[in-house]
């Protein structure tokens, strides 16, 4: 049994978390959520509670509880929990499903302006990460998306991987190359916006499939 963080961001493949949440503690392992703000436009919180009553901060950590009481004028005490930190030391793996085109992007550049970034950012790369992008095919195509994940891989050994491949063979280099990182890759379907083409999320026992990889094999050698 290992403690799994998942991390939550806005794509609409959010609604699938209750689901995902559902798989990974039937496969025994204890779960915390960390979510940004948009991510908790796609899920309600308290769907992941057992007693489906309140939202249990110690189960789904928001943004607010990153900073508590500070839009009534609270301060920080010496001695108070830091979330992010707290979250990165608790848990043996990070799962991000879904991963948006922003936080990608985010993770690429350093960027942490949240909490779930903020995990990122601290995160102790001796452990396994899972990332498990989503995104409309336009954003998926555009040239960024390759540049970031390259960049987010490099972060964790995958260098030299040449250039002018598709992407499967792409993601396939990066994970090979990685250390404790497997990107899940995306498939193709009709998208909610309509569209069909490459960037829904991959099936919720396809990301379970590759969290039990990791965890059984953290060098993440297929
Ligand atoms: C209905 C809706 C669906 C969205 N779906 C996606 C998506 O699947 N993938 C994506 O990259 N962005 C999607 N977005 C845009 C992100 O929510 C937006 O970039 C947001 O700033 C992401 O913030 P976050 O990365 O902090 O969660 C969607 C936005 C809306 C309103």
């Amino acid at each position: 049994m290992s403690n799994v963080l998942l991390g939550v961001t806005g794509s609409v493949a959010a609604v699938k978390v209750p689901e995902l949440a559902n798989l990974i503690r039937a496969a025994g392992h204890d779960l915390k959520v960390v979510t940004t703000a948009s991510g908790l436009y796609f899920f309600d919180p308290v769907e992941l509670d057992p007693s489906r009553v309140v939202r249990n901060p110690e189960l789904v950590t928001t943004d607010a509880d990153e900073w508590p009481g500070k839009d009534e004028g609270e301060r920080y005490r010496r001695g108070d929990e830091v979330r992010h930190i707290e979250l990165r030391r608790w848990a043996d793996i990070f799962l991000v499903a879904p991963l948006d085109a922003n936080t990608m992007g985010k993770f690429a550049n350093g960027i942490c302006d949240n909490c779930l970034t903020c995990v990122w950012r601290a995160w102790d790369s001796a452990k396994p990460v899972v990332l498990a992008p989503a995104m409309n095919t336009h954003m998926w195509d555009h040239p960024m998306t390759r540049r970031h994940l390259r960049c987010i891989a490099m972060d964790f050994g995958a260098s030299h991987v040449p250039g002018l491949m598709e992407d499967d063979a792409l993601i396939a280099q990066l994970n090979a190359r990685g250390r404790n990182f497997r990107i899940v890759p995306p498939v193709t379907k009709r998208l909610a916006c309509g569209d069909t083409g490459v960037g829904a999320m991959a099936d919720t026992t396809t990301i379970l499939a590759n969290l039990s990889e990791m965890l059984a094999s953290p060098s993440g050698t297929p």
